[in-house]
């Protein structure tokens, strides 16, 4: 979603926002546009020089190009609409009427109606739709009032406007702010979007996220809610927002995310997809190296009193990640004997089950941000908090691949599922490592309930120390398969997909993949559920695509696909290449295995399927229309 960077240094500004836009790219975005402070040396004034441009950056860096922007203050944007259209007149950054103060910011002000009517009423003009442009007539109206009150123009006088808007502002946001008539000063402030600050040599870099800051600096601080930061050349100075000096030092971020590059592969996406057996042998090398005890195989960083007396689990999630966690309930429930419920984190926050006692709150997000995901957690950590009894308190644990998120800050006990930087908007190989950590909670539950020997404890281990090499193979040959099948899909308008059991998650999985890269309506359902309603959309436009692996459901799995096949739909199946599979008009073959550990490898065929279906039809697979990477609104 939106990405903001802002600089203030001795070098010009312009290339070092675009290059940390650029790493910001991943995110998301519609439309982008930087300001700096321009000193007019012979005129003895300041002035802000403002591009913006709709679409990809390359239009912005080609207006830059031809009109610079000199400075070396200033904040850039890549905007993800969410008030107004993808238009250049709503990206960011805003400026008040005089032109003097711009602004970016990334999040939703939610009163910015009623803000915006008032100053209408008292003649203030809007040149865009958004939610922002309040923000900087707002400041612009402190600046005028502070300075009649005798204030003396600089930083100071900025940062009490600045906080002066922040105390009528309600949502959540991140905002960069500078004053062409404080050319040395950068203020950024936030609340429950994220914020941090580089410390670079004589220059501070901010930005929405790491990435940005690859090749800049790994000494990073990161802002909390509610604080803001009032920077110079000379340092940068932390307030509360009563105004109160706070003192924090930075850190040395770990695990940093360097420049990502696509080596040969034609899409990110692809290139991450490939990635998977790494991914698989990273999480194994760290969480279920050999030479444990059979007892406690799986190396999470807890200590074992970490999971006593845990009754029941509810993992809050959205998107790719949700599905994830429902694989993960069916392991905790079906594996380990453990009740475990899985929510729409956006449902959870404003619609959340009776308090049960004892229960572990799970949040799953591969990049830490999700807003919904963060707001469930912290109204779950509130109400159970307010309730003051043992059983009731609140216990949670983060599921994430950003180590460094808000996530990791907000919940103190965090898996790492360390896929490194995922930047295909897509999830794939974070969607693995998720899968993997929810297999690890399955084996400590199941040891610690003695639900399962440790016999078959033992067995899943080694299936899942096997699974590296079964992705390489698997990957290689359904990358040209799916390559082959795609053509098929040239004029397709819909498709179904459908699991049962384990794979059911799976099923929607496929179906959010394909619907989010390639624009093709798709749906996931469990199989038994079609001839419930669904079976009326089919005839011989609409593929079928089943996910059929051996085990309890395998038989049901197969005669739902029939009466699929019976309305004259095209099958497909991900399934063994067994007799019973050869009722598929096409099959996606995968090894026989354990139905346990199916669902890791019935992921890969839909994977490639909607790659490749997307790259055929000339889409931005990568960054697809309308989506982003960390949905920091709510
Ligand atoms: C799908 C996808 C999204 C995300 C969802 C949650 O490929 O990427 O559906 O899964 O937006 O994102 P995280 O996991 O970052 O909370």
């Amino acid at each position: 979603m939106c990405g903001i960077v802002a600089l203030v240094g001795s070098r010009e500004a312009s290339p070092i926002l675009l290059e940390g836009l650029k790493k910001l790219e991943y995110r998301g975005y519609d439309s982008s546009g930087l300001a700096t402070v321009t000193i007019d040396r012979d005129n003895k004034e300041s002035y802000i020089s403002c591009r913006k441009a709709q679409g990809k950056l390359t239009n912005l860096l080609r207006l830059i190009e031809k009109k610079s922007t000199l400075g070396h203050v200033g904040i850039g944007h890549t905007r993800w609409a969410t008030h107004g259209k993808p238009e250049e007149k709503n990206a960011h950054p805003h400026l008040d009427s005089s032109g003097k103060v711009a602004v970016v910011q990334n999040g939703i002000i939610e009163n910015h109606s009623l803000l915006r009517s008032n100053l209408e009423q008292k003649g203030i003009k809007f040149s865009s739709d958004t939610d922002t442009e309040v923000i900087p007539h707002l400041i612009s109206e402190e600046i005028s009032l502070l300075k009649k009150e005798g204030h003396k123009i600089g930083g100071s006088l900025l940062q009490l406007a600045v906080q002066k808007v922040l105390d009528v502002l309600k949502g959540s946001y991140a905002i960069a702010v500078i004053w062409a008539e404080s050319p040395d000063v950068l203020i950024v402030a936030k609340s429950q979007a994220p914020l941090l600050i580089g410390f670079g040599e004589g220059e501070f870099l901010c930005a929405s996220d790491t990435p940005a800051f690859s090749g800049f600096t790994r000494t990073i601080l990161s802002l909390e809610d509610k604080e803001l930061a009032l920077i110079t050349p000379l340092g940068v100075e932390i307030y509360d927002s009563l105004g109160n000096r706070k003192h924090r030092a930075p850190k040395l971020i770990s695990g940093y995310e360097s420049d990502s590059d696509k080596g040969d592969f034609k899409h990110f996406m692809l290139k991450e997809i490939f990635e998977q057996p790494e991914t698989a042998e990273l999480w194994i090398t760290r969480y279920l190296p050999n030479g444990l005890p059979l007892e406690s195989p799986v190396a999470f960083p807890f200590e074992d009193s970490f999971y006593d007396s845990i009754e029941e689990i509810q993992i809050l999630a959205c998107g790719t990640s949700r599905h994830a966690a429902m694989v993960g309930a069916y392991l905790l429930e079906q594996f380990a004997g453990i009740s475990a419920k899985v929510f729409f984190a956006s449902e959870f926050r404003y619609a959340p089950p009776p308090l049960a006692r004892n229960v572990l709150t799970i949040g799953v997000t591969q990049s830490g941000e999700t807003a919904d995901t963060l707001a469930a957690l912290s109204m779950e950590y509130e109400r159970r908090s307010a309730c003051n009894q043992k059983v009731f308190a609140s216990r949670q644990l983060g599921i994430t691949n950003r180590g460094e998120s808000s996530l990791s800050r907000q919940v103190s006990n965090v898996i790492d599922i360390g896929a490194g930087l995922e930047v295909g908007v897509a999830a794939t190989k974070t969607f693995l490592g998720q899968l993997l950590t929810f297999y690890g909670l399955a084996i400590i539950f199941a040891g610690r309930r003695k639900s399962r020997s440790l016999n078959e404890i033992s067995e899943l281990c080694n299936l899942l120390r096997g699974l590296p090499k079964q992705l390489r193979d698997l990957i290689v040959t359904h990358n040209k398969l799916a390559e082959k099948l795609s053509h098929k899909f040239s004029s397709t308008k819909d498709v179904i997909f459908l699991g049962r059991g384990i794979n059911y998650p799976i099923a929607l999985e496929a179906a959010l993949k394909l619907k989010e890269i390639s624009y093709i309506h798709a749906e996931g359902y469990p199989a038994g559920e079609m001839k419930h309603g669904p079976i009326a959309l089919l005839d011989h436009k609409v593929p079928v695509i089943s996910i059929a692996n051996e085990g309890i459901v395998f038989e049901k799995v197969l005669s739902n696909a029939q009466e699929a096949k019976a309305r004259d739909a095209c099958l497909i199946g991900i399934a063994p290449e067994l007799p019973e599979t050869m009722i598929f008009d096409h099959l996606l073959p995968i090894p026989r295995t354990s139905e346990w550990i199916s669902p890791l490898l019935t992921a890969i065929p839909s994977q490639l399927l909607s790659y490749h279906i997307a790259a055929r039809r000339g889409l931005d697979v990568d960054q697809p229309r309308n989506l982003a990477k960390s949905v920091t609104v709510e």
